[in-house]
């Protein structure tokens, strides 16, 4: 099976791409490398995935309209994950034309390569940011999200509802997968685990925002990868007790399904912060500062579908994840314990 996965040189693209590259899949992995952090980070991930025969580079730009359809053309993919994006909720808010073009622009290339080279399942990444303004939890596929606070979310928002026309105009079975705080080994420097790390090893004071009493579904790496792989692999099927009088945002008359992938068990980002003291046998100065604009201040995952339908549901305690992700930094940084 030959798999396209965009966003290869990224935190979740590289893991998904070793994961299946493991499995003996013929991946082509997609990604511009652009520098919205440390470029030499994104290589180190991709000469790994270079040490298998079955992978392949290409540096492309999603936006770039006619090499994407060039590609599609060229290379005939059985099946898409969609990892590349402009991530993160606070640059949107100095950055707003990045995410157009990565994430709407550079989406209906995607759709449109799909659409025009008969791909099996598109599966791509949305983001727990969707949930904007809702504060009922859990946080539930079933539950309207039209309220989103960040230009982000917006462009999430926007993937879902491009994927359902295209699941339904077009037959591409389409899965959106709701990721919630990801964190783990080769994870992103421009998130709150990496940054404080690097921080309190350096003795410098970490930002805690909303005074500390944020509380996030951290999700471990590894519990990602699991969710992803099983979903590729499950083709979705219109639900034909679909109803337009009642009608469920997670399903559709069309090949079409929504999944949060959350841990379940939301944790106060002071707490989080003192496992990682305890992991690093450091504590942190910190300096507080209320809540930013464009975040939420909780997340919180419902994952009953995901249970139900792939059996499986994330798992891995943040003391287990965190220690991974610190014994991972001590060695890529060369630094001693
Ligand atoms: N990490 C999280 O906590 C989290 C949470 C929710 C959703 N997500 C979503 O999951 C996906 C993967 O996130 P990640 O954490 O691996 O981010 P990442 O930034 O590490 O990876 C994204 C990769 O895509 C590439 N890329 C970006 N724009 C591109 C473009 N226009 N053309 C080609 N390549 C491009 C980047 O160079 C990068 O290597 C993203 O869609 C992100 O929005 C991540």
């Amino acid at each position: 099976m030959k798999i396209l996965i965009t966003g290869a040189a990224g935190f979740i693209g590289f893991h998904l791409s070793k994961y299946l590259l493991e499995q003996d899949s013929e991946i082509v992995g997609l990604d511009n490398l652009n520098d919205y952090y440390d470029v030499n980070l994104k290589k180190a991930r991709l000469s790994q995935l270079e040490e298998h025969q079955n992978f392949r580079f290409v540096q492309l730009e999603l936006a770039d309209r006619s090499g994407m359809a060039e590609l599609f053309a060229r290379e005939k993919f059985n099946r898409v994950v969609n990892l590349a994006a402009q991530a993160g909720v606070r640059y949107s808010l100095e950055n707003p034309h990045a995410y157009v073009d990565s994430n709407i622009v550079g989406f209906v290339n995607l759709l449109e390569g799909c659409r025009h080279n008969r791909v099996e399942h598109l599966v791509f990444a949305s983001s727990s940011s969707v949930y904007g303004l809702n504060t009922l939890m859990p946080f539930s596929v079933h539950h309207n999200v039209d309220h989103p606070i960040s230009l982000y979310a917006a462009t999430k928002k926007s993937n879902e509802l491009m994927a359902h026309t295209y699941a339904y105009l077009y037959g591409l079975p389409t899965t959106g997968l709701r990721f919630f705080t990801v964190y783990g080994p080769w994870g992103r420097p421009d998130m709150a685990l990496f940054k404080f790390t690097k921080a309190i090893l350096e003795e410098k004071p970490i930002e805690v925002y909303n005074y500390g009493k944020m509380r996030r579904d951290f999700t471990y790496i590894d519990d990602i990868i699991e969710g992803v792989v099983r979903t590729l692999f499950r083709i979705p099927h219109a639900n034909i007790e679909w109803s337009g009088k009642s009608p469920d945002p997670s399903s559709s008359p069309a090949p079409y399904q929504l999944y949060n992938i959350g841990n379940n068990n939301p944790v106060e980002l002071m707490h989080y912060i003192e496992v990682l003291e305890t992991a690093l046998g450091k504590e942190a100065k910190k300096n507080m500062y209320p809540i930013q604009a464009g975040d939420v201040p909780a997340t919180y995952a419902d994952v009953k579908d995901l249970e139900k339908d792939i059996g499986f549901k994330p798992q891995t305690s943040v003391e287990e994840g965190i220690q991974q992700f610190v014994a991972w930094y001590k060695k890529y940084y060369c630094l001693s314990n």
